[in-house]
């Protein structure tokens, strides 16, 4: 029998092709979670390819055949990983693939946000510029100013190296465990999150969303911060409490933020935060280059391929799921 797998974001001619070259394909563009054309087909699938959906108990409850899930981005907040270990589906993502990509996004962030490239911009183009500028239009250093990891995985070690090679920044971190190699390569130095709110110029999140995570910086975290401090997300919105951000930026707690996640996405309209001058929005563009998709994309459709062929994945969440499949054949 061939199997079904179900495409819910868009993929590259030639990925696709070798999709429908091994298995019978349905492709949905863009769906939401509750539209009936993608439930019809989560119910038959043997294998899914595709982000941005939240994939509930209740949906997969459908899926009785259901083998794998290849998700077409690093983070995994949209599954439910006990429940697919209970349920023994594998779960890839792609990880390596967009590191350079999303660290140069938290960078554009740090400068646009330091230099206040977006709202010096749009005051030139709205025929403001008259007169030289003054003082009142200044940015602050990012040059030899000290930039606080927190999160020293991969994209915050990218987003590091940028700074210490690139701009002579001090770098101190914060993660679960030391990272000597990271210390000896860029002089980066330890510290509490306590300590490194404190300390740094930028704060910089670099965190997957987890229950552990999440709210992580609140009303107490950004009361540690200085009203220098900048403050860059390019990880996942729901790691900051989004309305104490809001009162930080507003009676200047903290000078700005650079901002590329959001506790709801798409932003809704009544946000405040686009509109705060000190504010810096993207929608999501962390790894969005014709590049990185790309190799995602290749990325994704490999382990998916793999994984339904009954070999190992190369990029499996919870390798202990693969494992436990071995042992019941
Ligand atoms: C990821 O891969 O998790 C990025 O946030 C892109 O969606």
């Amino acid at each position: 029998m061939t199997k079904h797998v179900l495409v819910y974001r868009p993929l590259p001619a030639d990925q696709l092709a070798a999709l429908r070259a091994r298995f019978d394909v349905t492709v949905l563009e863009r769906p939401q979670a509750h539209d009936p054309d993608f439930r019809a087909a989560v119910a038959t699938a043997h294998g899914l390819i595709g982000a941005s959906v939240k994939l509930d108990r209740a949906l997969l409850d459908t899926a009785p055949a259901l083998e794998v899930i290849s998700s077409i981005s690093v983070g995994y907040d949209n599954y439910d990983l006990p429940y697919l270990k209970a349920r023994g589906i594998l779960l890839t993502n792609t990880p390596d693939v967009l590191t350079e990509t999303t660290a140069d996004t938290a960078f554009a962030l740090i400068l646009a946000t330091a230099r206040r490239v977006v709202e010096l911009a749009n005051w030139v183009r709205d025929g403001h510029w008259t007169r030289n500028i003054g003082a009142a239009h200044y940015g602050t250093d990012v040059h030899h100013k000290r930039l606080g990891i927190v999160g020293f995985g991969r994209i915050g070690a990218a987003v590091a190296r940028r700074g210490r090679l690139g701009f002579g920044m001090e770098v101190l971190y914060c993660n679960d465990s030391a990272r000597p190699e990271l210390e000896a390569e860029l002089g980066a130095r330890r510290r509490t999150l306590d300590e490194l709110l404190q300390e740094a110029d930028f704060v910089c999140l670099n965190l997957p969303l987890l229950p552990q995570t999440e709210g992580l910086i609140g009303a107490r975290e950004f009361a540690l911060m200085r009203p220098e401090t900048i403050f860059i997300n390019a990880s996942r919105g729901r790691v900051v409490d989004e309305a104490a951000l809001i009162e930080a930026l507003r009676t200047g707690r903290i000078r700005a933020a650079g901002l590329d996640v959001f506790e709801r996405e798409p932003l809704p309209a009544d946000s405040p935060l686009p509109r705060l001058p000190n504010v810096v929005a993207l929608p999501h563009i962390g790894s969005a280059t014709h590049e990185t998709r790309a190799a995602m994309a290749r990325c994704a459709a490999e382990n998916l391929i793999e994984a339904l062929s009954g070999r190992r994945p190369p990029n499996l969440v919870d390798a202990s799921v693969w494992e436990d499949r071995r042992a019941a054949r």
